[in-house]
């Protein structure tokens, strides 16, 4: 199985330039951020106090998490129940990183899940711990940054796009926040990891460094 790993901070735009890739090279593109939102739903709709990573270690037991795969893409399954919708609320955002994120437990438990699906078919997988913790072998490593600015920018007109009014300055702070959030595992960079800042790349560009980057891996397999 071939494995491209790709981490970096929220907004750089992962999610859209793995799917994208993960088209063109015929692989599987799994978010894994939509593993840890499924965990945070689940605390939140047992009402399990967050701030106490005890009370969410213990409840662990109970969630059953995984993903499908189809022609819809990823769908996230909580219990056997599509959560795919619920998991992208603001609030289940900031409880994930917040919160859920950072329990050893919690990362310790998704481990497994996360590795078994690179086992069963050659992956793209991006989170912020995948080149380093979750697949320290994968193939191809990289990590997909854009600066603050540049990333605030991206989401304050995906916004205005959706029709939802947005502040740049705000978003630039909770862009700065979030990556506050997010730097323990983001501190971490695989030696072997080759960083591609987006910053100033249109969203094709940013694809096919990608893909040429995989492909010539794939050649020297
Ligand atoms: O990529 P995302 O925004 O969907 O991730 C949601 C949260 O989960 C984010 O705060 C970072 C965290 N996360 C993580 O700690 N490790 C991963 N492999 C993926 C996500």
């Amino acid at each position: 199985m071939f494995a491209i790993a790709i981490d970096g901070p929220a907004g750089a735009g992962k999610s859209s330039v793995a799917k994208a890739a993960a088209k063109e090279l015929g692989f599987t593109y799994v978010d894994t951020g939509a593993i840890y939102r499924a965990i945070a739903l689940y605390m939140l709709e047992k009402g399990v106090d967050l701030e106490d990573p005890a009370a969410v270690t213990a409840e662990l037991t109970g969630v059953e998490v995984s993903l499908e795969y189809g022609e819809f893409g990823q769908r996230t399954l909580l219990g056997g129940r599509n959560v795919s919708e619920e998991i992208r609320t603001q609030e289940v955002s900031m409880a994930t990183s917040k919160w859920v994120a950072h329990i050893p437990e919690v990362r310790e438990f998704l481990v497994g899940i996360q590795r078994g699906l690179a086992r069963k078919s050659n992956v793209i997988m991006d989170g912020r711990d995948i080149g380093t913790v979750i697949l320290p072998d994968a193939q191809l490593k990289v990590f997909l940054t854009a600066s603050a600015e540049e990333r605030a920018r991206r989401r304050t007109r995906q916004l205005e796009e959706a029709g939802e009014p947005a502040d740049f300055q705000q978003v630039l702070k909770e862009v700065v926040q979030r990556d506050k959030q997010d730097a323990a595992q983001l501190d971490l960079l695989p030696e072997d990891g080759v960083v591609l800042d987006s910053t100033g790349l249109s969203f094709r560009q940013v694809v096919e460094r990608l893909t040429a980057m995989a492909r010539e891996r794939m050649g020297n397999e």
